[in-house]
């Protein structure tokens, strides 16, 4: 598969067949992946393989509580856990929705997962003193999550990037011996897809562009 078809093609793989993704299959996915860059390359990420069944089973009960309110959110027509439209949704909604399996059965079933932290001491969070979420830091982890995604594609496999542990942080991390410095950006399940899809809905270049300026013209070199 050439890059550009990778790029492409890389979907959300949530269902997997069972089949093994072997250590060295993963090691050379990540021999890949780690090519990707860093602020002032200071390479802050770390990467936990977890293959152990119990641990996948309370990593994906850990993510119940996010799960429930990202769909009760859902469900009320609110942008899940955004930050700036203020929730509508009250406690006991959240608590009466049932867990959406989409969202905490991949962390169950995948072959493994991958939990991608990032040592916060050396990320350059150039957005900390905004008024807003912030954003920046991520820019020094995301990139190696989804390298490592566009290569395990590559290589016939599959997975999500996932955000939803990130919710229960405290727990994730004294579950896996995560030291403080590090917070967690993805928990990646991983494995053999059942279904290669390829075709994925994403907005056209002139949909998320404009020239010079917010809202001005689509960039399109037609035009
Ligand atoms: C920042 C980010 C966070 C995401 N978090 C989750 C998640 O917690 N659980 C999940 O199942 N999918 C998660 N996704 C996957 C998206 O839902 C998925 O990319 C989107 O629905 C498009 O699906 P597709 O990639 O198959 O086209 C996340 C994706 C991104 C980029």
């Amino acid at each position: 598969m050439d890059c550009y078809e990778v790029m492409r093609t890389t979907f959300s793989a949530r269902e997997f067949t069972g089949e093994a993704l072997s250590d060295d299959a993963l090691y050379e996915i990540l021999d890949h992946a780690r090519f990707a860059p860093s602020g002032g390359n200071r390479q802050g990420g770390r990467v936990i393989v977890v293959r152990n069944q119990i641990t996948k089973n309370e990593i994906a009960r850990l993510a119940e509580p996010a799960s429930k309110r990202y769909a009760a959110q859902l469900s009320a027509g609110e942008g899940p856990w955004n930050s700036v439209i203020p929730s509508g949704v009250s406690d006991e909604t959240i608590e009466r929705t049932p867990v959406p399996a989409l969202l905490t059965e991949p962390l169950r079933r995948a072959d493994l997962l991958l939990i991608f932290v990032v040592d916060l001491r050396v990320v350059a969070a150039t957005d900390q003193s905004l008024d807003r979420v912030g954003i920046v830091g991520g820019a020094s982890i995301y990139p190696l999550v989804w390298n490592t995604l566009l290569a395990a594609r590559s290589a016939g496999f599959g997975g999500t990037l996932t955000t939803i542990s990130v919710a229960s942080e405290p727990q994730v991390k004294a579950l896996l011996d995560i030291p403080t410095p590090f917070a967690i950006a993805a928990v990646v399940p991983l494995g053999k897809p059942v279904k290669q899809l390829t075709r994925l809905r994403r907005l056209a270049v002139e949909d998320f562009t404009f020239t010079e300026r917010f809202g001005g013209s689509p960039f399109d070199p037609a035009e």
